[in-house]
């Protein structure tokens, strides 16, 4: 996958970048990403980049131009010609980001990214540029910087290769549509908290039972509205159904609200 960033902030991306699973994944050539400086297709002396809105009111908006010629000239677009792939704008007022959308924008072989600034972008690159809005969630960051490196980073880790364990995303908080089991690792005992018993009992159908029922319980406790959209077996609605009557489940680290 190739992923085009367009941002006026260019440097913000260098350490998110070269870490970890991403970083990893680039070395692997399963993903190459380029971040471009919308400043570069500025036009004038000044490479100006914003101006005052229309109409008056606060703030500064980001002007049409240096956008529109960043992105034709990377992906190789005439005005008004398709695009290669999806060109998505990062702004709070977009859909909200979540794991199903991190899937589907896992697919695609080419991504670009516009990072929104100051009070907003000017209209016209919403209606004639953009395919999508994104938005990570509801809360108003000084740029879309911040959410395309949230964006990348979700999809990134979804690339066949890009873990270690190619089942490790399966059981993730949100893959299924439920939020994740807890994890223990050694010592069985830390400052007498101990490991619960099942597993270190080596049963392999129990363990898994009571990891699904960890994870419905957790869940139920933390994010019950995700239980509506969840794929739910005959068994998962019948110990749902237990906790409405008898919500302590004998064990859990996770805490009953009293
Ligand atoms: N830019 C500013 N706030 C944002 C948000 N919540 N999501 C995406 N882009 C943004």
């Amino acid at each position: 996958m190739h992923i085009d960033i367009f941002t006026l902030f260019p440097s913000m991306f260098v350490g998110p970048f070269g870490e970890s699973i991403v970083k990893r994944a680039q070395e692997a050539n399963l993903a190459s990403i380029a971040i471009h400086d919308i400043r570069d297709w500025a036009p004038g002396k000044h490479h100006q980049c914003d101006d005052t809105p229309y109409g008056g009111g606060g703030g500064m908006v980001m002007k049409p131009e240096p956008v529109f010629y960043a992105v034709e000239a990377v992906l190789g677009m005439g005005p008004g010609d398709p695009p290669p792939c999806p060109i998505i704008l990062l702004t709070p007022q977009g859909e909200r980001f979540t794991q199903q959308t991190a899937r589907e924008l896992s697919c695609h072989e080419r991504l670009a990214l516009v990072c929104g600034r100051y009070e907003g972008i000017d209209e016209r690159v919403r209606e004639h540029l953009i395919a999508r809005e994104i938005s990570i969630g509801d809360y108003v960051l000084s740029g879309g910087e911040p959410a395309a490196i949230v964006v990348v980073d979700a999809v990134i880790r979804l690339l066949p290769g890009a873990l270690g364990d190619p089942s490790a995303t399966f059981d993730d908080s949100h893959a299924s549509g439920l939020l994740e089991y807890p994890h223990y690792t050694r010592p069985a005992a830390f400052r007498g908290w101990a490991v619960p018993e099942i597993l270190l009992s080596g049963h392999h159908a129990n363990l898994s039972r009571w990891r699904r029922e960890a994870s419905l319980y957790r869940t139920w406790l933390r994010r019950p509205d995700l239980l509506q959209a969840a794929n739910l077996s005959e068994a998962d609605r019948a110990f749902l159904r237990r906790l409405e009557t008898d919500p302590v489940r004998e064990g859990s680290p996770d805490r009953q609200d009293p």
